[in-house]
């Protein structure tokens, strides 16, 4: 490959040989991977720890006394530990292991739904949610008797917060909202927005899926009491994932499943629970993925994450500019604060003939309504394209693209 520009000590080229998958080719193309608010790759490093556990460690945790147990409950706690320094969180006890954010917040909208939403309550959403951050919060509300508020958009993919303030009030229970769009890429004021929820006494639970692994996220200093994101996200195997809460909120939810792994006594009659996190863990968990998620954290911590995020976020400036000006292409999401994704439509051209298009020339992109479809009824298409851009992307790639999206608009005129 040849040799891109550098930002600071951010060496791509050097990056680029962690990630094994990169480096093929796809219909006869070398591989363009630009769907990474999907699924981001993984690192040899991440599949070397994971391949370590299966093959010398695999074992049951905190269930066994013998030595491969024990082993395998050591390395899962020291990856919720990794977890913790990473996002800051006071406590590993803090950080509750998920499959993903779509776990996350169907945990806190049952639990925190349950113990805390009752009739005539409100629970504010944003008009920029992802279906996982919205329907959670719809069957809880239909259970208890709530009603959704929510936040509206302006024409650039930002919410008004102003309305925002408008909405809170006494009848509010808890705000859920995204800290970045995965169908728009815009990053909201995350940290403001939970000190105005803070102010009416009100919990604020943050999507974080498409923020954990474009930039550094203190869940500390945003104040947040939940921050959910998925593992396979951030560099990590799928089936990975955290749940942060305040210890203040998680000891007081019920468990959302149970089973085994989450008690401390069970009898016929009744049974108690196990203090957090185990509370929350009912069942044997994905103890390979989370390990997993364990090396992902090492991986970012040996790379320089802060010049990497400046590095993805000139990729990001760049393939901005590169596409408005092909004239017939819509960027959808023009947020003045944006992370890694870049969606766009072509006039008369439908996102999955885009799509297809682009992947007979090696280029992964997504194509659809992103589980995003009040998104897309407020701009008004029926879909979007999307590249979604990572570290270990380059403005060669970013050429690539434009280029096919060039193909298309001739292959359609
Ligand atoms: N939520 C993931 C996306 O935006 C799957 O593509």
């Amino acid at each position: 490959m040849k040799a891109v520009k550098q930002t600071g000590n951010f060496d791509v080229n050097k990056i680029r040989e962690d990630f094994p998958v990169l480096a093929q080719e796809v219909n006869g193309k070398p591989l363009v991977y630009l769907d990474n608010a999907a699924s981001s790759q993984v690192s040899t490093q991440v599949i070397e720890r994971t391949s370590k556990y299966l093959s010398e460690e695999h074992s049951n945790i905190h269930r066994g006394v013998h030595y491969l147990s024990q082993n395998a409950t050591s390395a899962y706690e020291a990856a919720r530990e990794k977890v913790r320094r990473f996002i800051n969180a006071r406590e590993a006890k803090e950080c509750i292991f998920v499959r993903g954010t779509t776990e996350g917040v169907n945990l806190v909208a049952y639990s925190y739904g349950r113990k805390f939403i009752n009739e005539g309550d409100e629970i504010i959403i944003s008009g920029m949610e992802h279906h996982a951050n919205i329907i959670p919060w719809q069957v809880a509300a239909e259970e208890r008797g709530a009603r959704i508020r929510v936040i509206p958009l302006n024409e650039r993919g930002e919410l008004v917060l102003e309305e925002y303030e408008n909405l809170l009030n006494e009848r509010t229970k808890i705000v859920a909202v995204a800290h970045v769009s995965n169908a728009l890429g815009t990053i909201n004021p995350i940290k403001e927005m939970i000190a105005t929820a803070h102010k009416f006494g009100v919990p604020v639970l943050v999507d974080g899926a498409q923020a954990i692994p474009h930039f550094p996220v203190d869940v500390a200093d945003l104040d947040a009491d939940f921050y959910t994101f998925s593992g396979h996200k951030m560099f990590a195997p799928t089936g990975s994932g955290v749940l942060y809460g305040k210890r203040e909120w998680l000891d007081k939810l019920p468990p959302y499943q149970t089973g085994g792994g989450m008690i401390r006594t069970v009898t016929f009659e009744k049974t108690t629970y196990a203090p957090i996190p185990e509370k929350f863990e009912a069942g044997t968990p994905a103890i390979a993925a989370n390990i997993g998620l364990g090396a992902a954290v090492d991986y970012l911590n040996s790379i320089d994450f802060e010049a990497a995020a400046r590095y993805e976020h000139e990729l990001l400036e760049y393939a901005t500019e590169k596409l408005s000006n092909i004239e017939g292409v819509r960027i959808i999401g023009t947020a003045r604060e944006k992370a890694s994704v870049l969606s766009f439509t072509i006039e008369d051209v439908h996102p999955h003939d885009i799509g297809t298009i682009l992947d007979q020339q090696g280029i992964a992109i997504r194509a659809g309504h992103h589980c995003a479809q009040p998104v897309m009824q407020f701009f008004d298409v029926p879909a979007t394209a999307r590249a979604s851009f990572a570290f270990y992307n380059t403005r060669e790639e970013i050429d690539k693209l434009a280029a096919a999206v060039e193909k298309v608009i001739e292959v359609f005129a």
